[in-house]
């Protein structure tokens, strides 16, 4: 599906700096919470969202968004009356997303994935279809990829799904404590490989 008339995608003004100049400034002031200088590669974006049923998707939501790399791709499949909401702690890249994607489906908001609940019902839902993380679980500090996995099962639908996307394989055990089901697969062509997840709410 093509979405054209409800995206656009501000250019970037002369000398302003890159979205990988952006990123690598994030990961320069804050490396724990950035976790790492490269964003994903295509073929990962394609195969994490590949399970996502877009038809019945009005609300995704992403923690972690960085600089947009999964969220021009999500925007491309997203049906036109259904929503985005991207969630950063860095205020940087907040601004650099509400400033360059300038599409009525979506919007970036300065907080913490912990709040996910109180920001869907802020913006007017009850409930997210796909979560989707690029977060640095194992770097949180102590408590928060629990409390973050907890607030996700309890803000997504029943049949909807957590999708995690991670270098360190011990995120698996923050899922394990609120997922019954969850398929596993890796993606090779990223830097560092990557580990996948989908927990399903049942
Ligand atoms: C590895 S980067 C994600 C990069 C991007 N999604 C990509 O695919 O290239 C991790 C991001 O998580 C954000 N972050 C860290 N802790 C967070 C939290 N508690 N809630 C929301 N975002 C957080 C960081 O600011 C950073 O943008």
């Amino acid at each position: 599906m093509t979405t054209s008339s409800t995206t656009a995608t501000r250019r970037k003004p002369r000398g302003a700096p890159s979205p990988a100049g952006i990123f690598l400034r994030g990961f320069v002031k804050h490396p724990v919470m950035v976790g790492s200088v490269i964003p994903s590669s295509n073929k990962l974006i394609r195969k994490m969202l590949s399970r996502v049923d877009w038809a019945e998707t009005k609300l995704i939501v992403e923690y972690g968004p960085g600089v947009g790399t999964f969220c021009r791709p999500i925007l491309e499949k997203l049906a036109p009356d259904a929503k985005l909401i991207a969630i950063d702690t860095n205020a940087d890249f907040i601004d650099y997303l509400n400033a360059t994607i300038l599409d009525s489906r979506f919007v970036a908001v300065h907080g913490s994935a912990a709040d996910v609940g109180t920001i869907v019902a802020d913006h007017g839902h009850d409930h997210a279809d796909f979560v989707l993380s690029g977060l640095p679980f194992s770097t949180l500090p102590p408590g928060v990829g629990d409390m973050i996995a907890a607030a996700t099962r309890d803000v997504l639908r029943p049949g909807g799904a957590f999708l995690v996307y991670q270098f360190n394989p011990r995120v698996r055990d923050f899922l394990d404590r609120q997922f019954a089901r969850i398929d596993h697969d890796m993606e090779w062509w990223n830097v560092p490989p990557a580990q996948l997840w989908w927990a399903w709410k049942d």
